[in-house]
């Protein structure tokens, strides 16, 4: 479905993210993968994918710091002579009530989460206007269109992203540019492995479909959306939450 596509994955060393590169990987995609630190497991998912014949390299970059942002667009484009997908995913958590929040849990999150995903989306867009040709998925959540209690600089964040996607997309439409965001409602990774037993369990009760997903039932509504599948669909915010939010 992506064949000979390049994709730029932020965060897609681990969770949700490396599961959107191997999918995009299956489907014959190149992939730039983009992380904080190469960590040894980033490492490796970089020589697997290598193994099976992919094209894939490791940028690490702050996606806060919009300096480190240019010059891995930079380097990403001379790399692999242009990119076609790029998936914003990276994001993170400070999770707290209001009061309890630091100055820098705020600025942190809407810094990585929201600043980021829009300096790595400003790097990449000049090169998809040029070639009348790009594809944009944002990994928002669905806690930013319900909101959260403990999670509002998250919520803030995520419901940015949501904001920032549909200008995007009446933005660039004419230039052949789609811009989506996916909203996943919980998923079982790194991030949600910091919850007990019991608070999934009274998650579990909150979720129609009874049960956490998983990073592939995000990775295949991505696939879709990066796919020339889903080509009249822009501007849109779609869930992937076993109807958490209905
Ligand atoms: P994770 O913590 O397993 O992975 C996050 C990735 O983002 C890591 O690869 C990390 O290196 C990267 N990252 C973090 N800060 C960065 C920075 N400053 N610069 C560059 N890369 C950075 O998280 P997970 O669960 O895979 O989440 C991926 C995305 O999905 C995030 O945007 C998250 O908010 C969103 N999401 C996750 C949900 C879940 O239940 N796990 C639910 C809804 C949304």
């Amino acid at each position: 479905m992506l064949k000979g596509k390049v994709a730029v994955v932020t965060g897609g060393s681990r969770g949700i993210g490396k599961a959107i590169a191997e999918k995009f990987a299956e489907n014959g995609a190149n992939l730039a993968i983009i992380a904080t630190r190469a960590t040894e497991e980033a490492k490796k998912f970089i020589e697997e994918l290598k193994e099976k014949g992919v094209d894939a390299r490791l940028y690490t970059c702050d996606i806060k710091n919009p300096e480190e942002v240019e010059s891995a667009a930079e380097e990403i484009t001379a790399d692999f002579g242009g990119v076609d997908i790029l998936v914003n995913n990276a994001g993170i958590t400070r999770d707290n009530i209001l009061p309890s929040l630091s100055i820098m849990d705020i600025g942190d999150v809407i810094d990585v989460n929201l600043k980021g995903t829009m300096f790595v989306t400003r790097s990449f867009i000049r090169q998809f206007v040029r070639k009348k040709n790009g594809n944009i998925i944002n990994i928002s959540s669905v806690v930013g269109l319900m909101g959260n209690k403990g999670q509002t600089n998250y919520a803030a964040s995520k419901a940015g992203i949501i904001g920032f996607t549909k200008s995007v997309a009446k933005e660039y439409g004419r230039k052949n540019i789609r811009c989506n965001a996916v909203a996943p409602g919980f998923i079982a990774t790194d991030m949600t492995d910091k919850l007990s037993p019991e608070q999934v369990q009274e998650i579990n009760k909150q979720i129609t479909l009874g049960r956490l997903g998983s990073p592939l039932d995000v990775a295949e509504l991505v696939l879709f959306l990066a796919s020339d599948r889903s080509s009249y669909i822009t501007g849109e915010v779609i869930k992937v939450d076993g109807g958490m939010y209905v």
